[in-house]
């Protein structure tokens, strides 16, 4: 972070440097707080409502008042990017549950919540790598908690699951719980079987991704045959393509799990479609922006 950045701290714009947050914050102690990662295109926030809808549920989900009005997320939120000189941005906010007078699990009877916002370039996505290779994923028993459904800043299981992809030479960990795939440890998963895009249902075992639903509503829109239906271990394993989402890397192919070739092992011609939807909807919402 350098010290040109501007960050939303508590109501106030500050340097990034000059940002600090006192040791028993909640968040720091223990991991109490929820967050949002929002792709900014062109000085444009990308689907913010839904992002902020999310927000809302994960703070009711931890009985976190909300700390702001939708509107005043969106003035803050608008603003810090065009401090921070628009483009292409990954913004992330994190809330926690404030800074209590001494370390206790259970809630302190008065506590405002801490408020962060702060954005950085947003992460490039190698697209010649990706178009020719795809990346590389291995399955794993999901270790996590009951509520992945909540976008929790308590990450430590999916940091294990990703460090474990990575020293395997992967770029994502799938995760596996009772027999069935349901996403990754950082992403949404998608599987294309004899022609048709599954994803499995929301539900509390994986985080209802922004960037699932908007591949649903382009699939829906472009006929492109789909089911939210849960995926078998096998299924996933025998799927002609395999795609993960997320807000920092849109729809990824993965083209090898657990070291097999996934389909031909390039990325996949289904995917291709799909990511050509996708992009033309990110530059209509950058041309937006120009006008
Ligand atoms: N992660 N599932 C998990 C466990 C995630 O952490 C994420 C996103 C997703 C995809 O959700 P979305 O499409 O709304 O980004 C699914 C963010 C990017 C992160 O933790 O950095």
């Amino acid at each position: 972070m350098t010290t040109h950045q501007v960050v939303f701290l508590n109501g106030d714009f500050i340097p990034a440097n000059e940002a600090v947050v006192p040791i028993l914050d909640r968040g720091f102690m223990l991991g109490d707080g929820v967050y949002e990662v929002i792709p900014a295109f062109g000085g444009q926030l990308f689907r913010l409502p839904e992002h902020l809808k999310r927000l809302d549920r994960s703070l009711d989900a931890i009985r976190i008042p909300n700390p702001m009005s939708e509107a005043d997320w969106q003035q803050v939120l608008k603003d810090l990017v065009t401090r921070n000189g628009g483009g292409d941005l990954s913004l992330y906010l994190q809330v926690t549950r404030g800074v209590a007078s001494k370390r206790d699990h259970a809630f302190p009877d008065t506590v405002i919540p801490t408020v962060l916002a702060m954005c950085t370039p947003a992460p490039p996505v190698p697209d010649n790598t990706i178009e020719q290779i795809g990346v590389g994923a291995i399955t794993r028993p999901d270790i996590r908690w009951d509520r992945c459904d909540i976008k929790a800043i308590t990450l430590l299981a999916n940091v294990l699951l990703r460090q474990e992809a990575h020293d395997a030479g992967a770029y994502e960990c799938i995760l596996i719980r009772e027999g069935f795939a349901w996403e990754g440890a950082a992403s949404n998963l998608f599987i294309v079987q004899n022609g048709v895009l599954i994803t499995p249902p929301k539900g509390a075992w994986l985080l209802p991704g922004i960037t699932r639903d908007l591949v649903l509503e382009l699939a829906d829109e472009h006929g492109f045959p789909y089911r939210e239906d849960t995926i078998s271990e096998s299924m996933l394993a025998d799927a002609d393509e395999i795609w993960l989402t997320s807000s920092t890397r849109d729809i990824l192919p993965v083209t090898r799990l657990n070291d097999q070739p996934v389909g031909d092992g390039k990325p996949g011609p289904r995917w291709r479609t799909m990511r050509g939807i996708f992009l033309a909807y990110k530059q209509s919402v950058r041309n937006s922006a120009a006008v």
